[in-house]
Formats: C-alpha cells, sequence, structure tokens
C-alpha cells in the first residue's frame, strides 16, 4: 500500500511563484509515489481572517485552479476543502482535551503569527482561542487520514514537530498504537524570492502570481533589483550582488544561460535592461502550458466545483473510517 501524504494551504487567492516553485511543484512530483491529500485549509484562514470572508468562496476556487493549472492532478491526488470534511473538527476536539496549553503557548510559528497580528492591528487586536489551536487543527487535518508524511516549507515544520507529540500523547494516554507519528518533509526546492529581494509574498506586493498575463509578468520583472552599484550599463556587473534578477536567472535559466549571463554581466556586455527583458521571456515560457491550464478552468469553473466536491467526497469516506476507530479508541458513546 502507498505511504499517506497530507498537506494544505489556506486560501489566500491567487497563487504567486513562491508557492508554485516551493510548494506545488513538489507535491505534484509527490502524487505519483504517495497516496495524496491536499487541503485548502479554510479553517486556518478564519483564525485570522473570521471577519473578512466575503471573498472566501472565489479564493478558495483560486487556489484549486492554480493547483490544477500546475498539475496537481484529480485522479491522483485528492483535492479536497477542510470544512466540507467535518469528521477533523471532530477530531480536532478530542485531540484539543490531550494537548498541554503550555504547547501550544510554545509553537514559535504561532508566537510569530501572534506578534505579527499585534504589531498589525495594535492594542485593539487579541489572540483569539482558535489561533490558538491552530497547530492542533493542522495536527487533525495530518491525522484525519493518518498520514506518515507531512510536506511542508520550513516555517510550518515547527507545527509538524507539535503534530508528532501530540500523536505520542494520544497513543499512550489510549494505550493504542493507532496513529502514525507524522514526518515532517522538507520542501527541496529553490525559495524564490519577491521583486524587491524580500521573502515573496501577497501583502509585500512584490510576487508573480501564476495567473498573471505575460505582459503583467514581463512588466513585473523589469521592476526586480539588480547589481545596485551598477550605473551604466558597461560597467562590469557582478551576477553575485544582483539580489533578483541573477537570482532568478539561476532558477529559470539552464546551465548555459546562467553561464552566458554571467560572463557578460561581468564583463560590461549585458546591460540589465535587456538581461531582465531576456528573462521576462523565460520565465513567461515556463509558465505558459500552466497559464493556458489556468485560463481553461477560469472558463469552466463548474469542472472546479465538481473536482472540489468529489474529491471532498472521497476525503470524507477515508475521514468517516479514521474517526469511527477514534471514537472506539477515546471510547465514546
Ligand atoms: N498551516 C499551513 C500553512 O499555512 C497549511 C496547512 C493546513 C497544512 N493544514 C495543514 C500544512 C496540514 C500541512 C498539513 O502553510
Ligand atoms: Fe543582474 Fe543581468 Fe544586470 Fe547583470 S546584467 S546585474 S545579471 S540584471
Amino acid at each position: 500500500m502507498k505511504q499517506k501524504i497530507m498537506s494544505g494551504m489556506r486560501p489566500t487567492g491567487k497563487l504567486h511563484l513562491g508557492h508554485y516553485l516551493g510548494v506545488i511543484d513538489n507535491w505534484v512530483k509527490l502524487q505519483d509515489e504517495y497516496d495524496c491529500y491536499f487541503s485548502v485549509a479554510d479553517w486556518h484562514a478564519l483564525t485570522t481572517k473570521y471577519d473578512k470572508t466575503e471573498t472566501m468562496k472565489e479564493d478558495v476556487l483560486n487556489v484549486v485552479m492554480d493547483w490544477l493549472a500546475c498539475g496537481i492532478d484529480p485522479d491522483k491526488a485528492t483535492i479536497y476543502v477542510q470544512s466540507l470534511v467535518p469528521e477533523t473538527a471532530e477530531l480536532h476536539v478530542y485531540l484539543s482535551m490531550i494537548t498541554p496549553q503550555n504547547w501550544v503557548e510554545r509553537d514559535p510559528t504561532l508566537k510569530d503569527m501572534a506578534k505579527i497580528l499585534k504589531s498589525k492591528e495594535g492594542m485593539a487586536s487579541q489572540i483569539n482561542y482558535g489561533l490558538m489551536g491552530y497547530p492542533v487543527l493542522m495536527t487533525a487535518d495530518i491525522l484525519t487520514f493518518n498520514a506518515e508524511c507531512v510536506p511542508v516549507g520550513i516555517d510550518q515544520v515547527a507545527h509538524v514537530e507539535l503534530s508528532r507529540d501530540i500523536v505520542r500523547r494520544f497513543n499512550h494516554i489510549y494505550n493504542t498504537d493507532f496513529f502514525n507519528e507524522p514526518q515532517p518533509k522538507l520542501n527541496n526546492c529553490s525559495l524564490i524570492c519577491g521583486l524587491d529581494g524580500n521573502k515573496m509574498g501577497k501583502s509585500f506586493n512584490n510576487d508573480i502570481k501564476i495567473s498573471d498575463t505575460e505582459e503583467v509578468t514581463a512588466k513585473k520583472v523589469m521592476s526586480a533589483i539588480t547589481d545596485r552599484s551598477r550605473m551604466r550599463k558597461d560597467d562590469p556587473g557582478h551576477p553575485e550582488d544582483c539580489e533578483v534578477a541573477f537570482k532568478y536567472w539561476t532558477i529559470f535559466g539552464n546551465e548555459n544561460e546562467i553561464e552566458t549571463v554571467k560572463c557578460e554581466c561581468e564583463k560590461g556586455l549585458r546591460g540589465c535592461a535587456d538581461c531582465k527583458r531576456q528573462l521576462g521571456a523565460k520565465i513567461n515560457e515556463r509558465l505558459e502550458k500552466i497559464r493556458e491550464k489556468r485560463r481553461y478552468y477560469e472558463e469552466n469553473p463548474e469542472e472546479v466545483e465538481k473536482i472540489i466536491r468529489e474529491g471532498s467526497e472521497r476525503a470524507r469516506k477515508e475521514a468517516q473510517k479514521v474517526l469511527a476507530e477514534v471514537r472506539k479508541i477515546v471510547r465514546m458513546y
């Protein structure tokens, strides 16, 4: 039997190249070898955006369209929406009873999230009960399928570590070995920075979206920062100090192209504007098929709806089996 993988993403709307290269591309590779469950974590989105739900439905759809466009195949992997599998909420209740409060208070990612929230909204903001349960809910996601393996970015590893602690405690308290200790599996993909050299993120206005048009992409790439010490185009450049454009070349170019860019830049034979024009074309080439596929789903949203409904049904059937077992183990009525 194939090993089970579970992972998820919050519905933040249209995804960017950081999501594609850092997460989705990795999932695409895993879907052949593992029994994969990929969740749009709409409850997790609620932990911080409970009062901004106007775009929730649209955001979920956009995330799934991006996944499909990038190559997640609903015949291989189970794509589902978290809130359409209520068994996860039930499991969350059981897990919340056995998770000591100081375990969640220690969670470093949660501490960071709390800090960001506080700085954004000042004194008025409070950390709600649901947000404190963020890693416990994530554990419930993973255990809903009793998954062995959880591919995540480095920022989520602490949460998965906590999941392992919760599993050990559950198994110990109820004297069982039912739950597997989930293994975090670090996404081994290139980390792409934003156009300004910081982490790529929607809220930083420095991202290239998977769904951006060729024109928009080309224009955005022209705004990428380069070797700042370079004043004229025949000055010798320093690719290693070209914080964004050259880094993008190393991700999107082949070996020859990278070498040519490097040589020409160092010799002052390559202007930054030309260099970025070429780079934009290169990125567009890589995204062409993905965008074509995305347009197809945009024109056929009912097909996406169907994929979501069927995936969630399938996920739910698995979840019901696990929950039946859990109810027995906890000795519920
Ligand atoms: N918290 C994850 C993130 O923000 C998303 C997520 C939700 C997840 N449930 C999960 C990841 C379960 C892995 C496993 O990226
Ligand atoms: Fe960067 Fe290209 Fe300019 Fe060199 S020529 S500094 S690699 S953008």
